[in-house]
């Protein structure tokens, strides 16, 4: 049997398989229902201090090739994540990754604050949702500096109410150079990176209405196509902070795609749009598949492949 488990900042996972944010349930029963599904942990969707509206419909495209969403965010605030997330970890199944938002520095602060004292495992910042505007006009993660100042808010908050917790920022592919943002907020206390959320915004048009499909207009782009900038990013990023976890998540679709981000350098990998074209089994069909390639190429751990591009071929500078 080979062994799938991974370590992630001190917390452990039964298989590199994570629910990424914003897809499915937000319920203790729905995650309950993917970790049945065979995932090794679940994020959260993103997380807003107050109630926070979505867009109208349509807020999702998703077809063979790709998926386009705006779904706006929509959450019911910090009270009711508190009480799905107590849920959930009173079941003691499988780590939660809590995602949290918000659209100042100041109420990142807070929102990591609030969700701290439920104690999620990890903290994960969404800091690159291309739906939202924050304080400065554009994500947070678009601005090195701007990413930073997030990161030392929330852990300086974290740190002030005593909370231990780990915490990840989830970085956008939309930058000129992710790289120099992923060594921003690694200097100002990431202790993790999830590498990557969606593209663009794109745009999908109604040619007999001649109007945009999505309510939003644009949405965020992401689906299997993606994989091969995902890898890139993390492969990048692996190499310049070799000792900094990354959640790899970007068009995984099968176990082979996850062992490439591994590969990479990733440790967990996030299931998003493969959800909706593998089904909620995707975990199971993606565990079996890696397994599979393990045994034919005698791993016998998974975590002994993690960043192994990195000591076969030298930097790749393109
Ligand atoms: C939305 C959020 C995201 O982080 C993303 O990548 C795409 C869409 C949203 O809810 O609108």
């Amino acid at each position: 049997m080979v062994d799938l488990a991974v370590n992630f900042c001190g917390v452990k996972f039964r298989n590199p398989l994570v629910l990424a944010s914003g897809i499915l349930g937000i319920t203790a029963s729905s995650w309950r229902n993917v970790v049945a599904n065979g995932a090794g942990g679940i994020t959260t969707k993103s997380l807003w201090l107050r109630e926070h509206k979505g867009h109208r419909n349509p807020v999702i495209i998703a077809n063979q090739y790709y998926m386009l969403n705006a779904v706006g965010v929509p959450d019911a605030g910090v009270e009711k994540a508190r009480e799905e997330i107590g849920k959930f970890l009173t079941l003691r199944q499988a780590p939660i990754i809590a995602n949290i938002i918000a659209g100042t520095v100041r109420d990142f602060g807070e929102t990591a604050a609030q969700i701290a004292k439920i104690k999620p495992h990890i903290l994960e910042v969404n800091i690159s949702c291309p739906n939202v505007e924050d304080e400065f006009g554009k994500p947070f993660a678009c601005v090195a500096a701007n990413a930073a100042r997030v990161m030392q808010e929330v852990k300086k908050r974290l740190k002030g109410c005593g909370a231990k917790i780990p915490v990840s920022i989830k970085l956008s592919p939309n930058v000129e150079n992710i790289v120099d943002i992923a060594r921003a907020c690694v200097d100002a206390g990431a202790d993790a990176l999830t590498v990557m959320n969606s593209i663009g915004p794109g745009m999908a048009i109604n040619i007999e209405t001649h109007e945009p499909i999505l309510s939003n207009k644009v949405g965020g782009l992401t689906g299997p196509a993606l994989k091969p900038l995902a890898v890139k990013y993390i492969y990048d990023i692996h190499r310049a902070l070799p000792k900094t976890p990354i959640i790899g998540t970007g068009g995984v679709l099968t176990g082979e795609d996850a062992i490439e981000l591994i590969e990479a350098g990733a440790t967990l990998i996030g299931i998003g749009t493969g959800v909706y074209f593998r089904g909620a089994e995707i975990f199971k069909k993606i565990t079996e598949e890696m397994q599979k390639w393990c045994n034919k190429n005698k791993v016998k751990k998974i975590s002994n492949i993690i960043g192994i591009l990195h000591s076969i071929i030298p930097a790749i500078h393109v």
